[in-house]
């Protein structure tokens, strides 16, 4: 497979976008996942909600992918799809009662990447001044950081 060089920054922002929305399309499975794997019912709701959350996610790109004129595409993201395969091997070996501890872990781990892949695209973007992109970036962002509060919180609270 020929891989098609990023050229300019131009070229780059468009690459991390397409992978952010493979990141975004994993995380919706991966939420499908871990509401399965979860024993308690609030922590079932908690991904539920940020499965919802994320089909917002997933609209707010493809209303940033119009504004900057870039064909919407999606682009690999090994990433994701190794912090899912790490996911699934540690539910097949956890026992029942581990199970929420283990959802929580990974829905956390997951959240981390995502914090990381937005902050990589709001820098560009901010400065080369598109505001209407940035916000709707920035709110998929405060999205994943309320998640990771949550998520962090709620696994104090099993282990307390
Ligand atoms: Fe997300």
């Amino acid at each position: 497979m020929v891989q098609q060089t990023l050229k300019s920054p131009n070229d780059l922002l468009h690459f991390q976008l397409r992978t952010a929305m493979t990141m975004e399309n994993d995380s919706l499975a991966a939420l499908g996942e871990l509401q399965k794997a979860a024993k308690t019912a609030e922590i079932k709701q908690l991904f539920r909600h940020h499965a919802d959350e994320t089909k917002e996610q997933i609209a707010n790109l493809q209303q940033v992918f119009r504004l900057l004129e870039f064909k919407e595409s999606t682009a690999p993201s090994p990433s994701t799809k190794g912090i899912s395969k790490q996911a699934a091997s540690l539910i097949e070996r956890s026992a029942p009662k581990l199970r929420d501890q283990v959802a929580l872990s990974c829905a956390l781990g997951n959240e981390h990447y995502e914090i990381s892949a937005y902050q990589s695209l709001i820098v560009p973007t901010s400065s080369m001044g598109m505001s209407d992109v940035v916000s709707l970036l920035q709110a998929n962002l405060d999205q994943e950081v309320h998640t990771s509060e949550e998520l962090q919180k709620t696994l104090q609270k099993i282990l307390a």
